[in-house]
């Protein structure tokens, strides 16, 4: 079992694959887009999949896969199906934006990969292209019902944005209880590749609740799990679920059991954190398990008690599209 220095049992991974993407959403980078990494400097298949084996080893179970958006690099779909056959991992999980999922379902499926977040902000056509720059809609909002179809658990996360789309926490309500879904509310964070800088935000997680709950007054608090990053409530009479997570107000650090490994290579112990830890050279120079456990374990016993406490080293803010949310 891993353990950090603040007593946290750290079992959970975030594994970047790629920080490219084929939306450019503005809570997550500038118009034009980021420096996208080039291929050579991402870890290749083989380093990440010896570099996850490790954290196996080491007492992961659970590897959530993000971006970027996952599925633009190919070659995923068989290093998902070589980390499903690995022992001791229990669950693999992945975030999306579901524009290219839709051939691999039956994939995923038969791998047993059914825990799917896709990104979603907002139900309006018209106002889902705005916000991600692109024209994704129909095939997104297909794609989610497919999953949904074939029995896929599903969590849409939705950014709430002052002045963008606050008009769309009800009709998502709406769509939680229609598909018997659960939608999540995040606070938005300050990653966007200096797309626009801000030390507060308007709709809190507070915010949030109370706009529900004055159309909604029937929420019952769910049962988390004991490292939920969400709040999630049922409404009475109503199907589906929604959770709030509170991503900029910090509230659960406290019981955080997750790390990140970006996609080239760098190993991060807390989201707010710029420090990191480069396993690209290690790998490339002696590719064992034996020589990267040292490194990994030192970085879990030197953790940040907080986001905040992370923060308060950081210089600047970069894409979550190179973070991996
Ligand atoms: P599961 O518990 O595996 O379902 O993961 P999740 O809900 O945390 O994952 P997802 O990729 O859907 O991320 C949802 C939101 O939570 C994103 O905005 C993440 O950036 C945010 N988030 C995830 N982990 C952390 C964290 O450690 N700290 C903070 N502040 N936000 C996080
Ligand atoms: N603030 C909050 N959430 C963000 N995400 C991406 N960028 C931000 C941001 N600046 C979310 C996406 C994705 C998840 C991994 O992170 O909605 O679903
Ligand atoms: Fe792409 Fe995700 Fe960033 Fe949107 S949030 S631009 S989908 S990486």
């Amino acid at each position: 079992m891993l353990t950090d220095n603040h007593n946290r049992v750290i079992n959970y991974l975030r594994l970047s694959v790629t920080d490219n993407c084929n939306m450019r959403c503005q809570y997550c980078m500038p118009a034009e887009g980021i420096e996208f990494s080039h291929n050579k400097e991402l870890l290749s298949w083989d380093e990440m999949f010896l570099l996850a084996s490790t954290f196996i080893e080491l007492g992961i179970t659970k590897i959530r896969i993000t971006g970027g958006e996952p599925f633009v690099r190919k070659g995923l779909m068989d290093f998902l199906h070589r980390l499903a056959a690995v022992k001791g991992l229990e669950e693999i999980s992945i975030t999306t934006n579901a524009t290219l999922i839709g051939e691999h379902i039956a994939a995923l499926k038969a791998l047993g990969i059914l825990n799917i977040n896709v990104s979603m902000d907002s139900l309006d056509k018209d106002r889902f292209n705005a916000i991600t720059r692109r024209n994704y809609f129909d095939v997104v909002y297909n794609n989610v019902l497919q999953l949904l179809q074939n029995g896929f658990n599903v969590k849409i996360n939705c950014v709430v944005m002052n002045g963008l789309n606050t008009d769309d926490i009800l009709p998502f309500i709406e769509f939680a209880h229609e598909q018997n879904v659960s939608v999540r509310f995040l606070e938005e964070m300050p990653f966007n590749g200096h797309s626009k800088s801000f030390e507060k935000i308007e709709w809190d997680f507070l915010k949030i609740m109370d706009h529900i709950q004055q159309h909604f007054p029937g929420t019952h608090r769910m049962n988390d799990g004991p490292s939920s990053t969400s709040e999630n409530y049922t409404i009475e009479n109503r199907r589906g679920s929604f959770g709030i997570i509170p991503s900029f107000s910090r509230t659960f650090c406290g019981t955080c059991n997750r790390i990140r490994v970006s996609a080239k290579g760098e190993l991060q112990t807390c989201l707010y954190t710029n420090e990191s830890v480069s396993f690209k050279k290690l790998l490339q120079q002696n590719p064992h398990p034996d020589l990267i456990k040292p490194f990994i374990l030192k970085a879990i016993h030197n953790r940040f008690k907080d986001g905040f406490e992370a923060e308060e080293k950081n210089e600047f803010k970069k894409s979550m599209s190179l973070i991996g949310g």
